[in-house]
């Protein structure tokens, strides 16, 4: 198991490394949680449901202005340093900076936009920490990207609407990150609710939060697989791509159809020609019909439910979807042999990444050193287990008041 830094640690070492990094005192603190997601897998690009939930590991960025004409930033995670002026004519090559990049891009573009009497800055400072394991798909980069931009919102003075912001924050991850993901990510973790759980409607991006019941003898539990996965260059595009073919494809057939939620059960039989079409569209229709049952499970408690919809997700998404690994399938049975676990299931985008597990909270360290005893023999892989609390989204622990140094 894996230790957890609580945000007041976190928001100390932010401060502590900015002051190393940059030599001043930093003006403003930003932290966004990452996210796990309950159930409603791969069906946010398709104007689906889902239900995430932000958890108790973070990313914070610490700030404050320049008078030069730099904006810089550090990594901690890749103990870095990168920087550029506002001009953004050269284009960085690693991940990490392209999302600063872009989130710099996207704020010079809502600059052009706003009148030219209000206050602004020349430059900035940035330093960049957390604990949300990287690439295990439990959004790391939704985190990063939503921090980048609140703490350029806070510095240009720029008030932005969050659903706009959630917008934004995937533009960087579609436009300059090249992964055609959808809203999941960032929806999770701007708006959760540390006491309520939430369906989101991607269709109209519209959300239902609910307090929840019977969940506190419970913890979800995240094993990793230890197997990387990177959502540009893996077969997430292609899946992306199959759901907007078959879609198109009942459409030439049925008229009324114009929406992935107008498609039927029944409209299955026109993809008869291309199996793996047909079996992506069932998964879609099956997966937001155990979304609608899990919210409901979890208001009123149902746990032996929402363990048996967890277990149906992820057969959906071996057989169906067909996202999974070898690793993640057997992590998963293993888990769910263990007496204290009521479901188990592959979560995320896939190909890799973690597993979501419902444990009762008493019997976490047997059960994971159970599951982890018979995979490391299997795989030689440790298994590394998170264990989180369900916390809110995004938040500006100090906002920028003063003035450049
Ligand atoms: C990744 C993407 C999300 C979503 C999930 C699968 O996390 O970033 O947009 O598609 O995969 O549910």
């Amino acid at each position: 198991m894996d230790k957890e830094t609580s945000l007041e640690q976190l928001m100390l070492q932010s401060k502590k490394v900015f002051k190393n990094c940059f030599q001043r005192e930093a003006k403003g603190i930003v932290s966004c949680p990452g996210r796990i997601n309950i159930l409603g897998e791969h069906t946010d690009y398709m104007g689906g449901l889902s239900l995430p939930a932000a958890i108790s590991r973070y990313t914070l960025i610490s700030y404050a202005p320049l008078k030069e004409k730099k904006f810089k930033f550090w990594s901690q995670s890749h103990g870095e340093f990168w920087e550029t002026d506002f001009s953004l004519a050269k284009r960085p090559t690693k991940n990490w900076q392209l999302f600063a990049y872009g989130a710099l891009s996207i704020v010079k573009g809502l600059l052009e936009d706003r009148p030219n009497d209000l206050p602004t800055i020349e430059g900035a400072c940035f330093s960049i920490i957390g604990n949300i394991p990287l690439g295990k798909g439990l959004s790391s980069s939704a985190s990063l990207e939503l921090c980048l931009l609140n703490s350029l919102y806070d510095l240009f003075s720029l008030k932005v609407d969050p659903m706009n912001s959630i917008h934004y924050a995937r533009r960087i991850e579609n436009e300059f990150l090249g992964v055609p993901s959808g809203l999941l990510d960032q929806f999770a973790c701007q708006f959760s609710d540390r006491n309520k759980i939430q369906i989101v409607d991607f269709k109209n991006l519209s959300m239902k939060q609910e307090h929840h019941q019977g969940l506190a003898d419970w913890k979800w539990v995240c094993i990793d697989s230890g197997v990387k996965r990177t959502l540009g260059s893996s077969e997430y595009p292609k899946r992306v791509q199959q759901c907007e073919q078959a879609l198109a494809t009942i459409k030439e057939q049925r008229l009324e159809v114009s929406h992935y939620r107008d498609i039927s059960e029944a409209d299955l039989s026109y993809l008869d020609h291309n199996q793996t079409l047909k079996s992506r569209m069932s998964h879609m229709i099956g997966e937001n019909l155990r979304t609608l049952q899990g919210f409901d499970a979890l208001v009123k408690g149902d746990i032996p439910l929402l363990g048996k919809l967890l277990e149906q997700s992820h057969h959906s998404l071996r057989d169906l979807f067909e996202v999974s690994t070898n690793e993640l399938d057997f992590l998963k049975s293993v888990a769910t042999k263990h007496p204290a676990c009521a479901g188990s299931r592959i979560m995320g985008g896939g190909f890799g990444g973690c597993t979501l597990n419902l444990v009762k909270a008493d019997k976490i360290p047997d059960f994971l050193n159970q599951v982890q005893s018979v995979y490391s023999q299997e795989f030689h892989l440790k298994g590394q287990g998170f264990i989180f609390d369900l916390v809110d989204g995004v938040k500006l622990q100090q906002p920028s008041l003063q003035q450049p140094q």
